[in-house]
């Protein structure tokens, strides 16, 4: 049995999350596996309830399950909040306690959707890689910060075990994958980030079998765009995988698409790389796909299930191969359809 907690969220929250949720009915009836789904308030809509954007008990309850599945959180409604109670404040929170060090964010390009890419088709055909961004560290974090009148202040800090831990599930990676990690950082300018280079270099010596380089941050944006195809796994701190991640994630086409999962040694919470798209909110609108790949991903990581994983995607593939589109990858002109329909179209493609 899987006890998954669910947390949509608000905006598109609990829209996409519904779609994922009815995928893991149709696997549960599909291979016979128990599902216990926990619904609990998270972001706005938890705010609005108990004027908290995270409450103890929605923590708790993501602390003792198998997996979290969120959805996305805050919206203007919330935005003039003080700075401790933004949903921003509630996200680096429950990282924070899950200890969800290792942000896995893939960029992959799906043949169906070549055209969507900002990019030329021949530029991003066969782009496959997996970004590894710390997450539960550096200047995110770090102290002393602050700001007054006259100047503001945050402090980019690692320790070894963290760069470590982050290093090595990386290598682990490549090696079911091309054999080659990028390390991407600032060492030209910033001592964290030499320290960083050194400690990913000690961790390499137990993976003799992967390729290792390294790449300043500011090529690297510039590699991402000019040569996809050239990574395969990244591993990067918390502002850079931040910055990162969003570029990689527009080169496949939409953020709509695109997954992530956040693991630590005890926890593992699944979300879409996209936010609450509060415009488009309640209208059924939305893509669903990256919630329901994001599911892919828990199968895959939290279950040991890659096979199921890869039904998942396959599932998708043939959806999108069909032609449905949502409004967000259709080519101007093209029909487009609903948050369900699409849902539905999925479902139906993963069999009975
Ligand atoms: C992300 C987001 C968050 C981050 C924000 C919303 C706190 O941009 O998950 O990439 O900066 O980590
Ligand atoms: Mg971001």
């Amino acid at each position: 049995m899987y006890k998954i907690v669910s947390i949509p969220g608000d905006g598109i929250g609990p829209e996409v999350v519904a779609g994922a949720v009815s995928v893991l009915e149709q696997l549960s009836k599909k291979h016979c596996f128990e599902i216990e789904i926990e619904e609990h308030p998270f972001g706005g809509a938890s705010y609005d309830l108990h004027g908290e954007m995270l409450t103890l008990a929605t923590l708790e309850a993501c602390k003792n399950c198998d997996a979290v599945l969120l959805g996305a959180v805050g919206g203007p409604k919330w935005e003039k909040l003080p700075h401790e109670h933004k949903p921003e404040a509630a996200l680096l929170k429950i990282r924070k306690e899950l200890e969800l060090f290792a942000n896995l964010r893939p960029a992959k390009v799906y043949d169906a959707l070549l055209g969507a890419s900002s990019l030329k088709a021949d530029v991003v055909r066969g782009t496959d890689f997996l970004v590894f961004r710390e997450l539960t560290g550096g200047i995110y974090f770090g102290h002393p910060r602050g700001f007054d009148e006259n100047k503001g202040w945050n402090t980019m800090v690692y320790e070894r075990y963290e760069v470590e831990r982050i290093a090595r599930l990386a290598f682990e990676a490549a090696r079911k994958r091309d054999k080659k990690v990028i390390s991407i950082d600032k060492a030209n300018v910033l001592e964290v980030s030499q320290f960083w280079r050194n400690v990913v270099h000690e961790v390499h010596k137990d993976f003799p079998d992967i390729v290792l380089s390294d790449m300043y941050v500011d090529n690297a944006a510039m590699q991402i765009v000019r040569n996809p195809k050239q990574f395969d796994v990244i591993v990067t701190s918390n502002l850079f995988g931040d910055i990162l991640s969003d570029i990689a994630g527009m080169i496949t086409g939409s953020l709509g698409m695109l997954p992530s999962a956040s693991i630590g040694k005890k926890h593992a919470l699944y979300e879409p790389i996209h936010g609450s798209a509060p415009d488009i909110a309640g209208q059924n609108k939305a893509n669903p796909i990256a919630t329901i790949a994001s599911v892919a991903m828990m199968f895959d990581y939290s279950f040991s299930l890659p096979g199921i994983a890869t039904e998942i995607y396959q599932a998708i593939e043939a959806t999108l191969a069909s032609g449905l589109r949502t409004a967000d990858i259709a080519n101007p002109g093209e029909n487009t359809v609903s948050t369900t329909v699409m849902t539905e179209a999925i479902v139906r493609h993963l069999g009975a």
